[in-house]
C-alpha cells in the first residue's frame, strides 16, 4: 500500500516533469505561466522522490544520532518518532521544532527529556523534507506537509 503510493508519487512527479520540459520554450502566455507555476509547486512542495531523498539525507546526517537509525529513539533520552502523536498530529509544530528547537515549541507530552532538542535546519525546505521523510518511514504513514503550510513559522535561531 505504502510502496504503491510512493511509486505513484514518483511516477506522477516524473510525468509532471516531462510535461513541464515539453511545454517549455514557447511564448510566455499567461496560461503557460500559471501551468508552469503549478508544476513548480508540485516539484518543490509535494513529497516527490527528490524531496524524500533530501529528507533521508538530512535524517542520516542530523537526526539519526539521537532518534536512531530506526527512528525509535532511546527511552527517556530521545523520543521515538514511530507513531509519535506530536509528529503525526501536530506536524506543523514538529516542523517548527526542527527549525527552532524544542525550547521554542509549546510543550507536549508528559515525558520530560533531560535536554531539549537543538535546532537542526535553518530553512523551510529542509525542515519540510526531513519531516516528510520521518512521516513516511519507520512504519509511519503520516501523509505530508508542504512548504506553503509552514512559511508563517518564525525562524528564531
Ligand atoms: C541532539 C539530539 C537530537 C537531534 C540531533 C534531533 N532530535 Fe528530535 N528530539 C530530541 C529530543 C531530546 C526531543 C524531545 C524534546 C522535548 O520534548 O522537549 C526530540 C523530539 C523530536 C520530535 C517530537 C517527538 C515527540 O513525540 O515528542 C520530533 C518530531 C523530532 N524530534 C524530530 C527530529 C528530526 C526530524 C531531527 C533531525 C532533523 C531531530 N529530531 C534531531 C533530540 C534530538
Amino acid at each position: 500500500m505504502k510502496t504503491k503510493r510512493l511509486l505513484f508519487l514518483v511516477l506522477a512527479g516524473f510525468f509532471g516533469l516531462t510535461m513541464f520540459a515539453s511545454c517549455g520554450g514557447g511564448g510566455g502566455s499567461q496560461e503557460q505561466t500559471s501551468a508552469d507555476e503549478s508544476t513548480k509547486m508540485e516539484a518543490t512542495d509535494g513529497p516527490d522522490a527528490a524531496q524524500m531523498a533530501k529528507g533521508e539525507k538530512i535524517y542520516n546526517e542530523k537526526c539519526f544520532a539521537c532518534h536512531q537509525k530506526d527512528g525509535n529513539g532511546i527511552p527517556n533520552a530521545f523520543p521515538t518518532l514511530v507513531g509519535s502523536d506530536f509528529l503525526l498530529n501536530h506536524t506543523k509544530e514538529a516542523v517548527a521544532q526542527v527549525l527552532n528547537g524544542s525550547e521554542h515549541v509549546p510543550s507536549h507530552g508528559d515525558v520530560k527529556y533531560p535536554a531539549p532538542m537543538p535546532p537542526q535546519v535553518d530553512n523551510y525546505e529542509d525542515a519540510v523534507a526531513v519531516i516528510n521523510y520521518v512521516l513516511n518511514n519507520f512504519g509511519n504513514d503520516g501523509g505530508y506537509i508542504t512548504v506553503d503550510e509552514v512559511k508563517d513559522i518564525e525562524i528564531i535561531r
